[in-house]
């Protein structure tokens, strides 16, 4: 169990990695659109942010976290990896950073709004629950998680190559934010669905949650 729940933040510990990520992450997306258009529309979606209290998770080398700050976002942004912390540092010196597991995320205070980028789909589905679970403690009563993770479009020949791609790029528990682009594990943690949005070609999307009932039955992505 250990060893299995070390392994996303282990994968980028060389310090080598925050650039061959950001290279990865630019080619993969070039033929999509682009992602600093990706990233530039899931945060219009997020609405002004100006002042807001936002919780990034796996905040990676600092895009995200670049963009909330220079629009006056109080970001806290979490990773497991010195390297891609060092990066995001560097891009993001208004932001507050927070070296830790996201398997012992600790209570950071109280957040308008909740960020996992591309982050959800590395975890195994009890360590992903676990920090859902966390997140909804941290967020305000009318506070928003958002979600930008990997789709695939629903069919055809270039649908099947992208998810043979992911699956071979991704660790397994790719296979679960493809499946249903967890709804399941909204539901089982209590959220409600607000939004889900294709975005990139189908390739990403855009999911928007609230803490509430957990009782209401989440929808399939749309396309
Ligand atoms: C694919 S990158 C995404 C980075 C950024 N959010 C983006 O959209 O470009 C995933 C990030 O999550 C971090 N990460 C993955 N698993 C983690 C874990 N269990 N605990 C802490 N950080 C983790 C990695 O170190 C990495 O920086």
């Amino acid at each position: 169990m250990e060893s299995h729940l070390a392994s996303s933040s282990d994968t980028y510990a060389a310090a080598w990695t925050p650039l061959v990520y950001d290279g990865l992450i630019w080619s993969m997306f070039l033929p999509l659109g682009g992602v600093g258009r990706m990233r530039d529309r899931a945060l219009a979606r997020m609405g002004p942010v100006g002042g807001r209290r936002i919780l990034e998770l796996g905040c990676g080398t600092g895009a995200l976290t670049r963009r909330l700050t220079r629009q006056g976002a109080r970001v806290t942004a979490v990773d497991g990896s010195r390297s891609m912390l060092g990066r995001a540092r560097a891009r993001a010196p208004a932001a507050t950073f927070v070296h830790t597991r996201l398997e012992i995320l600790p209570d950071l205070g109280a957040f308008d709004q909740v960020l996992c980028a591309f982050v959800l789909h590395e975890l195994p589905t009890v360590v992903r629950r676990r920090v859902l679970d966390a997140a909804s403690r941290m967020l305000r009563p009318d506070g928003r998680l958002i979600i930008l993770d990997h789709a695939a479009p629903s069919d055809g020949a270039f649908a099947r190559a992208w998810r043979g791609f992911l699956s071979r790029l991704e660790p397994p528990s790719v296979a679960e934010c493809l499946a249903d682009g967890y709804d399941r594990d909204l539901q089982a943690c209590g959220y409600d669905l607000v939004s889900r949005e294709s975005l990139a070609r189908g390739c990403a999307q855009l999911v928007m949650a609230r803490p509430g009932s957990g009782a209401t039955a989440l929808g399939s992505p749309q396309r």
